[in-house]
């Protein structure tokens, strides 16, 4: 790593909310409770698809303890969604997924709760399913939403019947392409839903005040979004409705939209009490946010030395009952299949399709280990059809400094390369089967860091420490101690000097929120924004005292100074509350959005990257030879970060990364059979555990962004895109056996080889 001139940014330091979370002190929203407070609860659909043909609550009203039940009837009817005003709070009048919220229940026990959505009776007439999205784009397929074009929907996404969104990227001229090709090359990869998996489930309590104003404490990682969609469903300005965040346990995405938050604000409101709802894992792995499962095809023509000349591309993404961020992801999967390389002639589309599962949503880095389990391992069967290297194929075809990617936007701090080769070198590459039921893969990718604006108010306390105010909440990532630790620098205090506070509408200022590998670099340089500020108020107020130029006035050590005058930063901060109302400040960020060429898009949210970074997943593995059980051997993770505001907490996201990739890779699936999850359980759902994790060797790599503070880039999302690619190539390596269909069970391995034998 390059040399260092800092002080605080880019060193090892302590997180500023370890403590309270290793001693248990800190308060989540799940241990988040009020004065009188029930406990909600919701009655779920046993049916995919059907319609309510009666609903009767009057058992569970009567059972003592019961003071409110709650169904479609007794709320406001209105339709909420990302893209697509698709979903209600309460099926109305027909379930569209076996576990679809009917009803709710507040008692004053989480056990009467519980009993009174158990004495809730409902009679169904089924309808008409549909579970595969090949069969849901047949003509004729039973439609999810027969009303589906009279909903609102963002205008960027292209509808029709169960196609929730399609979009499309193309350049050059790929039919030519393909005629030029030496070799054209087709195949087919599946993906399966998988659950983000954070630790804490998702939780709201909510409260009523007498001026009809509602406060909901929950552990959402938009709250400003949560605050526009609770006022929304609730038919009420938004001014009248107050998110809080008092400590989130893990999001990845899963928490990016509303889980139970509108279902305890409806509860609290009718029976005149706060209300709490948290989910269990049956409800997580039935009615969450899963990653969509998606069919992709890939068809690629390459020249006789194995440069990419042609691709086509088509990604079929199932949203389940509820579009939610489907049509953007299957947008984003349009950059993952183009994968990091150049392809002077594509054409690549995708489609969002409805099914009568779970709804699905974003999950860190959404579209990106499905493209790229697909891309990598095209990379590798074509690299071993043509005999070379798959390492060298990728190294003759990857992007460089100054290329276009796939929308015409120029690709700067380009690092694809030099991360190929240390992941390579670190992993022993020349010696890709070291032996019997042994070998090694590689898969590489690209990402961005997501924009939108980010806020802080900053702070100087008359005892010298730091109070940050931003909307964005720490999702366990430690981003905001890397912007904390920015701020530190620019103000010249230590880390310890600086507090967050908890995220509170009423009183944070306005951020896009925790996702998209964006809350270090924007909160990061929104604080840089603050602390220039800050430093020009500073400047105003004692350059004059000490008759000095502004220009001359430096924050250093704890200290404000000019030449030999000095004053510390307390007594400046208790001079300026004296004078003019204390040290503030509210910094701000955005990036600035790459120019592309809009001939090569079509209904597109997202067409160019922003700040991309580069990474390579480099894995050792051996297959028993009886069971087809995988073991990890090393596992070597090259990513470029640009600036490693805090190396540990990113070895610490790449190792998070890594293990729920390998869970996608080997192990995790939410069973559908029909419409029913036939593994509703964290037992059956099987999540790696630390037994089954690798030490993962991190390599990082600092190739600076233009835009990132002191030229970080995003580091949350990649380190789970390659592991399902770099495992599945390095399982071939070992065995011969190639799985095309995640995920890559001991079962799948086992009965590969039993076929390849006969
Ligand atoms: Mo992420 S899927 O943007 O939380």
């Amino acid at each position: 790593m390059s040399a260092r001139p800092h002080r605080v940014a880019g060193k090892r330091l302590k997180r500023i909310d370890g403590l309270g979370k290793v001693t248990g002190k800190y308060v989540y929203a799940s241990d988040f409770a009020l004065p009188g407070m029930l406990f909600g609860k919701i009655l779920r659909s046993d049916e995919a698809h059907a319609r309510i043909v009666r609903l009767d609550v009057s058992r569970a009203l009567a059972l003592p303890g019961v003071r409110t039940v709650l169904t479609a009837k007794d709320i406001a009817p209105i339709r909420f969604g990302t893209a697509i005003r698709d979903r209600t709070v309460f099926a109305a009048e027909v379930v569209r997924f076996r576990g679809e919220a009917i009803a709710a229940v507040a008692a004053t026990s989480l056990e009467i709760a519980e009993a009174a959505v158990r004495a809730i009776e409902v009679e169904y007439e089924p309808l008409p399913a549909v579970f595969d999205i090949e069969e849901a784009l047949k003509p004729g397929a039973p439609l999810v939403h027969p009303g589906w074009s009279d909903y609102q929907a963002l205008p960027v996404f292209d509808r029709e019947g169960n196609v929730s969104g399609r979009s499309a990227m193309a350049g050059g001229d790929v039919e030519a392409g393909f005629a030029q090709s030496y070799r054209v090359y087709e195949h087919h990869f599946t993906t399966q839903p998988v659950h983000p998996g954070y630790t804490e489930p998702r939780t709201a309590i909510a409260s009523w005040d007498g001026n009809g104003d509602v406060s909901v404490w929950c552990n959402t990682q938009l709250p400003f979004d949560m605050k526009n969609l609770l006022a929304e469903v609730l038919d009420l300005p938004a001014s009248k409705v107050r998110v809080v965040v008092p400590g989130i346990g893990g999001g990845f995405g899963g928490k990016l939209r509303v889980g139970v938050e509108h279902i305890a604000a409806w509860l609290a409101r009718r029976s005149n009490r706060p209300v709490k709802v948290m989910t269990t894992s049956e409800e997580e792995l039935t009615d969450a946010y899963p990653r969509q499962p998606t069919v992709i095809t890939l068809k690629t023509g390459v020249s006789e030395d194995g440069l990419l000349l042609a691709r086509e591309a088509r990604v079929l993404l199932d949203c389940g009952a509820y579009a939610n961020s489907g049509p953007a992801t299957a947008a984003i999967a349009l950059q993952i299949v183009a994968g990091p390389y150049r392809t002077p002639n594509f054409s690549y589309e995708s489609v969002a399709i409805y099914t009568n599962k779970g709804a699905t949503g974003s999950f860190r880095a959404p579209a990106g280990p499905m493209g790229n389990f697909a891309v990598e391992s095209q990379i590798d069967l074509i690299a071993d059809d043509l005999g070379i290297d798959p390492l060298e194929l990728r190294l003759r075809n990857v992007y460089r400094e100054g290329d276009k990617g796939p929308a015409g936007d120029v690709l700067t701090s380009v690092s694809i390369e030099d991360s190929l080769r240390r992941a390579a070198d670190a992993i022993g590459w020349k010696d890709r089967r070291p032996g019997p039921g042994r070998g090694k893969g590689l898969a590489c990718s690209w990402w961005l860091t997501t924009g939108g604006s980010s806020g802080v108010y900053v702070k100087i306390n008359p005892d010298g420490t730091v109070t940050v105010v931003s909307g964005a909440v720490e999702l366990g990532s430690g981003a905001m101690t890397g912007a904390a630790q920015i701020l530190a620098e620019e103000l010249g205090v230590d880390l310890t000097d600086i507090t967050a506070t908890d995220v509170d509408t009423n009183l944070s200022p306005y951020d896009y929120g925790a996702q998209g590998s964006r809350t270090a670099f924007s909160v990061g340089n929104a604080c840089i924004a603050a602390a220039k500020d800050l430093r020009r108020q500073i400047a105003e107020l004692v350059a004059p005292i000490w008759g000095v130029a502004p220009e001359t006035i430096r924050l250093e050590d704890k200290g404000v100074t000019s030449g030999n005058n000095r004053l510390s930063l307390a007594e400046v901060a208790a001079l300026s509350q004296r004078t003019g109302g204390g040290l503030i400040s509210h910094g701000t960020s955005i990036q600035p959005m790459p120019v592309f060429d809009p001939t090569r898009v079509k209904n597109h949210p997202l067409p160019a990257w922003t700040s991309h970074s580069f990474h390579t997943h480099a894995v050792d593995l051996s297959v028993d030879e009886v069971t087809g059980e995988v073991s990890i051997n090393r596992y070597v993770v090259a990513q470029d970060v640009g600036f490693a505001i805090n190396p540990t907490y990113i070895e610490g996201q790449i190792e998070g990364g890594v293990a729920q990739g390998i869970g996608q890779a080997l192990s995790e699936e939410i069973v559908y059979d029909g419409g029913r999850v036939s593994n509703a359980n964290l037992t059956d759902y099987k999540m790696p555990t630390m037994m089954d994790m690798p030490r993962v060797e991190c390599i990082l790599i600092e190739k600076p962004s233009v835009n990132g503070p002191y030229g970080a880039k995003g580091v949350g999302e990649p380190p789970c895109i390659q592991p399902p690619a770099a495992i599945a190539n390095a399982i071939a390596a070992a065995t011969g056996v190639r799985i095309q269909a995640l995920p890559i069970t001991a079962e799948k391995i086992a009965l590969a080889r039993a076929q390849d034998e006969d």
